[in-house]
């Protein structure tokens, strides 16, 4: 975002004046907690409740008298009261899925109006199953079930208390401290109602105990109930206050994790203490920072209402499904346990608990409620060039040039804003785009695609089809009172936007895309090669209230847009997404980069963590929030290569190529005030660095590819923190700059840091790990050991933990659809004990039938004799070996390990496998049943020993076996 309104200039103006450069964001263009009504109310009960009144305690409860159980018994609903308002009424839900999550739901039931409830509907996958086996107790002051290994949920009626336990330890504790309040809906009247005295307490001196009470626990003035302004706006609020706190507590547990999308470490800091600069809640509010600050609290372009906690035995999520503005208080109230508070602005109680207890099954139960990250085209691995803008179709041509005169790997080519006509998406500006379809062509011609930006706010303008369309479908955002046409202002000036929570935009959004379709307009001047950017969809309004929609603006079913606000960005790429698979003869995988997100945004596309400063605060807080990302079921993801606004001197904008090789998401963008930075344009040594990093991207897209496969599958992230991997290990728990990727055993430590020679890494464990480039051996040690490994401008710090196999594709290409049948070389780095593994998915890369079982997927084996040195390498179809799993049984209950593209790359070859920390030269190498080969080794350290230096390496020059069938390799001692 560029354009400043004049009040907000002014604010950033000033503030500049006072403040330290590191407080260089808008400053004043976004509220603080201290701002914001609902946020005060909050947090200001939980400071009373700290201080505490003797006689206090939570006023709501269950009337056990209503509880009813479902016929399946692993549910119950019951009837909540408040002692401070007896008239209201609140139902609670309380559920138990099959793999032991639990659901805890609250809303008020007949009340003067109505609560948001959908935000479920948009994060979920499916409607969890009920567990059919799991059978509630109900006592008289609690109902409680026990299950799994070792796990009881426990509902305290008086006052309303959840507890999860796991091995009779609590571990989730829900209104604890008592900070549950769900502001009933009131009429606004010139004097607060007077309290109805309850049956016991009918004398005057209990109306007064009420009273006080209430006004205890509600503050004394009704802060900013029917109407608040900031910075010059005014919020209608016609609904009145419906705000929603809960605490959530976590004993017993010192680290949390989660809730993106922040500027900050990935083990999140207290926001409760004495730290100027996090003394606020982490903010969830969608929204365009200018300049973004790169530590701090305030809220980004995407929210997740997700949070693990993690301690040495137990890893636990939670997961409150609420689309409103959330503010969440962290404090680490001692050295082991952890206490939040939850503070949203609307919606229900709606309250996800996972009870783990390792980080896998976290994952699980998270992917099973929202669905999992879908295996992306494998060409959106590569590397995507990207700025703002490239300005002709000849420019485009050219940058494409240059990339291949100078033999850098590129596999996308990305169009901003500027080659639409007047920001009228779609709309080509045929004075410099006068042959975009040729283009597009040229760069398809030699394996590559193109992203062209595609913005949900849509010009007002007669002549632009895709505006009449929406205005004549009736389908665009209402103002205040539900009748008008929102109009707001972004790049093309006065602009609408339709609103994607009406199910009639859906497949008139899709249809752009689809030439294919009747006679509604589409874009013709398209390829299929031509893939979508969506960005600016938090919404990004540039003369709204803190840069986007007002509050009162209204949605489909009269839904105000503070209801559903941080769910709004998921569902443009949704239906673009849509457009995308529909468009072709052949249904094709989707390619939508989205900057704003929610819970469930995973199933759609990548995202990106937006407009980045070309610093190194920033390259270092990016990777944080890549993993941050990553561990709340976003795995795609990645930052813009080079920051996007700024200079990036070369030492920093090689380091930083080195940052987007090891992130899934690979892109380079710059802001259009920026100097060109293609990595082309860099003098020696940073060009040559540069093409090795890219190169060495390409040459690990197997790696990367296989990982997307399981992460498809199971979950897991694709790039895994320390507590992810090692989750009984605690000098790894607030690691968060070094990680694994996916399950293949490599360990990165991308550089974020000027003049560096040199970087330390922790091992966490009794194993050596070997260093990429040169086979250093480097012992790590039972309680964890930092080690010190060369990191020179060229070197990236990148170990081979002992026991993986890496499958890799060596040939420099110029776009990976070149390497589909390219050989590859099988890296075996043995562990302590002369063993390895490794996996390898395949498959088209392009199609669906992927979805059919068109796949190759290969376990490699390498293990040694139990009285010997010998060591047998084999290859095995894992496909085949595992056709239970939920989600892949779609693929492999139809397997035939002669599938049709088995069958396509049955003579791509295994050309190279180099074992690496073999105890002695062997005396033979040879295919089981088959040939002696042609072998090198440079005798070195063994992976069993002791000592460290460089580890001995086998080098098997031509294996002479095929990577998609069985076959072992018998290394003779
Ligand atoms: C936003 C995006 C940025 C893009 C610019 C112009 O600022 O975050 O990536 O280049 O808009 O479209």
């Amino acid at each position: 975002m560029k354009v400043l309104g004049t009040s907000a200039l002014t604010s950033t103006l000033v503030l500049l004046s006072i403040l330290p450069q590191t407080l260089a964001v808008k400053a004043g263009d976004f509220r603080t907690c201290s701002q914001s009504g609902f946020c005060r109310r909050g947090r200001a009960l939980a400071s009373r409740a700290k201080e505490g009144i003797a006689s206090w305690r939570s006023p709501y409860s269950v009337d056990p008298s209503t509880l009813s159980l479902s016929p399946e018994q692993s549910s119950f609903a019951a009837a909540v009261t408040s002692s401070l308002y007896p008239d209201v009424k609140f139902s609670l839900e309380v559920r138990l899925h099959e793999d032991g999550v639990a659901r805890v739901r609250m809303d008020e039931v007949d009340g003067l109006k109505k609560r948001y409830d959908e935000a479920a509907r948009w994060a979920l996958v499916a409607e969890p199953q009920v567990s059919q086996d799991i059978k509630w107790t109900i006592g008289k002051t609690d109902a409680r079930v026990a299950y799994g290994k070792g796990f009881e949920l426990l509902v305290e009626f008086a006052p309303l208390r959840v507890v999860l336990r796991k091995g009779g330890k609590e571990q989730v504790v829900v209104n604890g401290r008592g900070l549950l309040h769900m502001e009933h809906f009131r009429q606004k009247a010139e004097e607060p109602a007077p309290v109805e005295p309850s049956e016991e307490g009918s004398d005057e001196q209990t109306v007064l105990k009420v009273e006080n009470v209430r006004a205890w626990f509600e503050g004394e003035s009704e802060d900013a109930y029917w109407e608040e302004s900031f910075s010059g706006w005014t919020d209608s609020k016609p609904k009145g206050p419906e705000s929603l706190s809960l605490d959530i507590d976590f004993p017993n547990h010192a680290h949390v994790y989660g809730i993106p999308q922040h500027a900050t470490s990935l083990s999140l800091p207290t926001t409760t203490g004495e730290d100027p600069f996090f003394n606020d809640p982490y903010r969830l509010y969608n929204a365009d920072v200018f300049e973004y600050v790169a530590s701090a609290t305030t809220s980004l372009y995407g929210s997740i209402p997700l949070m693990h906690a993690h301690s040495a035995d137990s890893t636990v999520g939670v997961f409150h499904v609420v689309g409103s503005e959330t503010w969440i208080d962290v404090a680490h109230s001692s050295a082991k346990s952890t206490e939040t508070q939850w503070i949203s602005e609307s919606g229900i109680l709606d309250l996800f608990i996972l009870p783990g207890p390792t980080p896998a099954d976290v994952f699980a139960q998270y992917a099973r409620l929202t669905g999992t990250a879908p295996l992306p085209a494998h060409w959106a691995l590569g590397y995507h060039q990207c700025r703002w803008n490239y300005v002709s179709t000849d420019d485009v041509r050219g940058v494409q040039k240059r990339f291949d005169e100078e033999d850098m790997p590129v596999d996308v080519f990305w169009l901003d804003i500027e080659y639409s006509e007047g920001h009228k998406y779609f709309m080509w500006d045929k004075k410099s785009f006068p042959d975009p379809v040729d283009m597009m062509n040229d760069v398809a011609a030699v394996g590559r695609k193109m992203v062209v930006i595609v913005d949900p706010h849509i010009k007002r303008s007669d002549d632009y089809p895709v505006y009449k369309l929406a205005q004549e479908l009736d389908v665009l955002v209402k103002q205040k009172g539900g009748e008008t046409d929102y109009d707001g202002w972004c790049w093309p000036g006065s602009s609408v936007w339709v609103d994607f929570f009406n199910p009639k935009s859906w497949a008139f959004w899709s249809s752009l895309f689809n030439p294919k379709q009747g006679s509604q307009w589409s874009w013709t001047d398209s390829t299929e090669d031509v893939y979508i950017w969506n960005d600016m969809n938090e919404p990004s309004v540039f003369n709204g209230p803190e840069i986007t929609m007002p509050k009162d603006n209204v949605h489909y079913g009269g839904w105000e847009h503070r209801d559903i606000h941080n769910i709004n960005g998921m569902i443009l790429p949704n239906v673009t997404a849509r457009g995308l698979v529909e468009r072709g003869e052949i249904a094709k995988r989707p390619f939508v980069l989205t900057r704003s997100f929610f819970a469930g945004s995973q199933r759609y596309g990548a995202m990106w963590t937006g407009d980045n400063l070309g610093t190194w605060e920033h390259m270092a807080v990016g990777l944080k929030m890549t993993l941050a990302n990553s561990i709340a079921g976003m795995p795609f993801t990645g930052s813009d290569v080079g920051g996007f606004f700024g200079n990036p001197e070369p030492e920093m904008l090689v380091r930083w190529y080195h940052v987007g090789a090891f992130a899934p998401f690979f892109r380079a963008h710059a802001h259009l005030d920026t100097k060109r930075r293609e990595p082309y344009l860099l003098d020696e040594p940073y060009k040559g660095i540069v093409r090795d990093i890219l190169r060495l991207r390409y040459s690990m897209l197997p790696i990367w590819y296989t990982a997307f496969r399981e992460t498809s599958v199971t979950g897991l992230p694709i790039i895994r923190p320390h507590y992810v991997v090692f989750p009984n290990d605690p000098n790894g728990f607030a690691l968060d700059d070094q990680y694994f990727i996916g399950s293949s055993g490599l360990l990165v430590k991308p550089v974020t840091r000027p003049d560096v020679t040199e970087e330390t890494v922790y091992l966490p464990e009794n194993q050596v790990y070997y260093d990429y480039f040169t086979n250093q051996a480097y012992r790590g040690a039972a309680k964890g050991k930092n080690i010190v490994v060369p990191a020179a401008l060229h070197q990236i710090p990148l170990l081979i933990r002992g026991g993986s196999i890496l499958p890799t594709r060596e040939r420099p290409r110029r776009a990976s659809s070149l390497m589909k049948n390219d050989p590859f070389t099988l890296r075996v780095a043995l562990d302590n004990k002369s063993r390895a593994r490794g996996e390898l998915y395949l498959d088209d890369g392009v199609t669906f039938s992927h979805k059919d079982g068109q796949i190759v997927w290969r376990e490699f084996v390498a293990e040694k004799e139990k009285k010997g040195k010998t060591v047998r390498l084999s290859s095995r179809d894992l496909a085949g070996a595992n056709t239970a799993t939920a989600v892949e049984s779609v693929a492999l209950a139809t397997y035939d390990p002669q599938n049709s593209f088995a069958r396509s790359i049955g003579g791509v070859r295994v050309e190279k496998i180099v074992v690496v920390g073999l105890i002695s030269k062997p005396s033979s190498v040879s295919v089981e049943g088959g040939s002696q080969l042609q072998w090198e080794y440079v005798a070195g350290v063994a992976a069993g020993e002791k000592k460290e230096g460089v580890a001995s390496v086998l080098t098997i020059k031509d294996p002479r076996v095929d990577v998609a069938s069985d076959w072992a390799i018998v290394i003779k001692a």
